[in-house]
């Protein structure tokens, strides 16, 4: 007998569970109601009484050891042991909690729809693959007009061999799909991603993002696209952001004009941002061309327009200071995560 207790003592000295089964076993095979110990106090019973008096007490020492190192072992289990089980420790410190940033890219052009939201504009959105008319012809871009080759299309052969649609190069496309759909007033935003044949450098990519905007109504003329533009500017970069306008061509907007707005960097003292001139080019714009507004089936003697177009990189290099345009499509997480979180 004593032998047993002594092999038994030491099965259970030994035993660590791994989970709730082997426990469970081991509670059957000792503490069962036909479990060993239970054996132990009937061999008991055959006993003489001179054994009697030596086991007796022995015997339920075994026990109490056996009863209390199962529960000791069930606690455990319950707490610490049944988290090993799926690989955790909760004692061990959590690990942070990553909150993602949204891409500054987003966080500006969101910044820009909301300041044209409070003048009235919509956001409206087209398709990124266009056809020659809406990119190009309609914009008043005679065929084989040089001024195509301002912008450097990506064109998409068809089977045919026919190459009449492209990768729209500005989201001007989009004006001229909400003309033709609609009737005026318009009072639009368009932001999208546009494509340029372009080799990708720090100053120059073959994709990028672009707001333009549209306004088409009775009376509306030069003074309203400055002001409009004027306020943006104070909005966007603050109050007391110098704008001047100098002549330029685009064949959808007669006049045409390129906006300059006081460096941000150097607030107008020159800085390498600004080439030591102070000033800084942000958008396009002018009055839309009567020929584009007949395009588009609208009364070029009753409604007039302005229409601007600038480029998300552009404003957010202005505003975070960022100088190198692949930082933007090369998802590195340690700079996209600098920028300000309201995703939540
Ligand atoms: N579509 C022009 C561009 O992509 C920008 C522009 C829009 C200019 C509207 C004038 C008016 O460069």
């Amino acid at each position: 007998m004593q032998e047993k207790i002594d092999q038994y003592t030491a099965e259970i000295n030994a035993f660590s569970p791994a989970n709730a089964d082997e426990l469970e076993a081991f509670r059957i095979k000792f503490l069962g109601t036909k479990g060993l110990i239970k054996d132990l106090f009937e061999e008991f019973k055959t006993v003489g009484p001179e054994e009697k008096r030596v086991f007796g007490k022995v015997l339920n020492q075994f026990k109490q050891m056996a009863e209390a190192k199962y529960a000791e072992l069930k606690e455990g289990l319950d707490s610490g042991l049944k988290t090993q089980d799926l690989g955790l420790d909760l004692t061990l410190p959590g690990d942070g909690f990553e909150v993602g940033s949204r891409h500054p890219l987003s966080l500006v052009r969101n910044e820009i729809i909301d300041i044209f939201k409070r003048l009235g504009f919509v956001v409206a959105e087209g398709p990124e693959i266009e056809d020659d008319w809406h990119n190009f012809s309609a914009l008043n871009f005679p065929q084989e007009h040089p001024a195509r080759d301002m912008q450097d299309t990506f064109f998409i052969r068809k089977g045919d061999g026919s190459d009449d649609i492209a990768l729209r190069t500005h989201t001007s496309s989009v004006q001229v799909r909400m003309m033709e759909s609609g009737k005026p007033p318009f009072r639009a935003i368009m932001p999208g991603r546009v494509y340029r044949n372009e080799a990708i450098s720090a100053r120059a990519h073959c994709f990028f993002h672009q707001v333009e905007g549209l306004y088409v109504d009775e009376n509306v003329s030069f003074s309203d696209l400055k002001q409009t533009l004027f306020h943006f500017v104070q909005e966007l970069y603050g109050e007391g952001t110098k704008v001047r306008f100098r002549p330029s061509y685009f064949p959808f907007t007669e006049p045409s004009a390129e906006m300059d707005i006081s460096c941000t960097i150097c607030k107008g003292d020159g800085c390498n941002m600004c080439k030591y001139t102070g000033w800084v080019e942000i958008l396009g714009c002018g009055m839309v061309d009567p020929n584009v507004l007949e395009n588009c089936g609208i009364d070029s003697k009753k409604y007039t327009g302005f229409a601007f177009g600038m480029g998300i990189e552009r404003i957010t290099n202005l505003k975070y200071v960022i100088r190198d345009l692949r930082l933007f499509s090369e998802n590195d997480v340690r700079f996209l995560k600098q920028f300000q979180t309201d995703i939540i």
